[in-house]
């Protein structure tokens, strides 16, 4: 039976519920994870735990396991599910406390973990996105619960017949609404530099690793909104996505609005690399 981890037990998902008044009900006050199952394993274990710390520390939550204590619940999640392919949700919030804005009135984190099966779309054949001014917070580093823009961004572009929204900060690429941004250019990779207005997406960081272990060059620099309108290839990526080849941007065809010659040997690097980790 699939089975969900909440607050130090493990029950069926219909059996899991929280108070009300948990903070991150009536604030969006915590911070998730969401780390993909291949073949059982789980995929860049470390790097999640990493960003989940800085998630924490910069939300003043201490985070309540080790990285033993994490794995051994993942374990025991993914045990309970049926699929080899899954993917771990965790969230922790402050907890409950009474509706006011004073983090200190409560004391203890609500923790909650889930392994489902990895809903994973055909998207080689490319998506199309639309381009969004960047509405969001000036945080976006954090991977916090509070995702109000992010949703509205995705439903802007589910309107506009679009799967992803890329979005522009005072004329430049931050990334998507749910996942990070390249471009290529002449043969040149290139993806914004992490910062305050970038998730640092794990796919991103792995990707250019993969690449500057094949010795190409990705460049980790500014792109302006225009360097993405002549881009000749545009990728976006992301734990549950993959790289996925964006043909079309506000409806004009990307390059030969075709996924392109880069995206397919790149992501045949990214399977490979996959495929010897997990096996
Ligand atoms: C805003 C944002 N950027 C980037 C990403 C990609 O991060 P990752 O590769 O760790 O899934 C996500 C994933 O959900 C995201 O929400």
């Amino acid at each position: 039976m699939t089975l969900v981890y909440l607050n130090g037990e493990y029950k069926p998902l219909s059996e899991a519920s929280v108070n009300v008044l948990d903070r991150g009900f009536t604030f969006g006050d915590g911070v998730y994870e969401v780390i993909p199952v291949f073949n059982r394993k789980v995929f860049r274990f470390d790097e999640h735990m990493r960003r989940l710390e800085n998630s924490l520390t910069a939300i003043f939550l201490e985070n309540p396991y080790s990285s033993e204590s994490w794995s051994s619940i993942f374990e025991k999640l993914i045990a309970s599910v049926d699929d080899t392919e899954q993917s771990i949700y965790l969230q922790i919030t402050r907890g409950v406390s009474e509706r006011d804005h004073d983090i200190s009135l409560a004391d203890t984190p609500t923790i909650f973990a889930m392994s489902r099966p990895i809903s994973k779309k055909d998207f080689s054949s490319g998506i199309s996105a639309i381009t969004h001014e960047d509405i969001r917070w000036q945080y976006c580093d954090i991977k916090a619960i509070t995702l109000l823009p992010s949703v509205l961004l995705r439903h802007k572009a589910k309107q506009s017949n679009a799967k992803e929204a890329i979005l522009i900060r005072d004329g430049y690429v931050t990334e998507g609404a749910a996942s990070n941004v390249f471009i290529c250019k002449n043969n040149k990779i290139i993806t914004p530099p992490k910062n305050k207005h970038v998730l640092p997406g794990i796919t991103r960081d792995l990707l250019i690793e993969i690449l500057s272990k094949q010795e190409i060059a990705c460049f980790e620099t500014a792109i302006t909104e225009k360097e993405l309108w002549v881009a000749d290839e545009i990728w976006v990526t992301s734990s549950t996505w993959e790289i996925v080849p964006v043909i079309k941007l506000d409806n004009k065809p990307v390059g030969s609005g075709k996924p392109g010659a880069l995206w397919s040997s790149v992501n045949k690097l990214y399977q490979d690399f996959k495929s010897n980790y997990c096996n």
